[in-house]
């Protein structure tokens, strides 16, 4: 793994602040950033996914194929991809999913267990690791890895610096 160019360590004491986080991230999110978030079960990530959702005031769209249960499509502000690798076996399975059109760019991506298909994740993407350190509270340690994932990641600090 390449180092990172650019680190944010956003400590949640509760909901709010995660909310807080996913407002700020949605406010700087364009189509075609990936964002890659890793934490065990029940660390926040679909938290996260949702606080991002509402501020870009989205719907989550009927799936019509049980295949695509894994791949949700919201419309708002930005187009989402909201993908869940949890199940699935391999990246293979996952581009035999459709997988090679959710990173094509058209849309931006948020891929819970992001780990799980590493190696097709682009080499500019953010990287969240979520972490539980008590009932409420959770860091989430981030780190961009290209010039783009920087250019977000710099944008969140500055919208959230001053209010944590
Ligand atoms: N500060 C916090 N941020 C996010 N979630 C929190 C926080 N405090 C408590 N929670 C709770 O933690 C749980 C997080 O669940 P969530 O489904 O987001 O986890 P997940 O990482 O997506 O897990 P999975 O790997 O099973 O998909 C929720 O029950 C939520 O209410
Ligand atoms: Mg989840």
């Amino acid at each position: 793994m390449t180092a990172p160019i650019l680190t944010f360590d956003w400590h949640a004491a509760d909901e709010a602040a995660t909310a807080q986080l996913g407002t700020a991230l949605a406010s700087a999110l364009r189509a075609g950033d990936v964002i890659a978030l890793n934490g065990e079960l029940g660390a926040g990530k679909t938290r996260l996914v949702r606080a991002i959702a509402a501020a870009l005031g989205m719907v989550d769209e009927e799936v019509n194929s049980p295949t695509f249960v894994l791949i949700h499509e919201y419309e708002g502000r930005v187009p989402l991809y909201h993908v869940d690798a949890y199940r699935l076996r391999d990246s293979d399975e996952f581009l035999s999913i459709g997988g090679d059109e959710v990173l094509a760019g058209d849309r931006a991506c948020l891929i819970e267990w992001a780990d799980r298909i590493a190696d097709l994740l682009p080499r500019d993407h953010l990287r969240v690791e979520i972490t539980a350190t008590g009932e409420t509270q959770r860091t989430f340690a981030m780190s961009a890895s290209g010039k783009r994932s920087a250019e977000l990641l710099g944008e969140l600090q500055r919208t959230l610096s001053g209010r944590s």
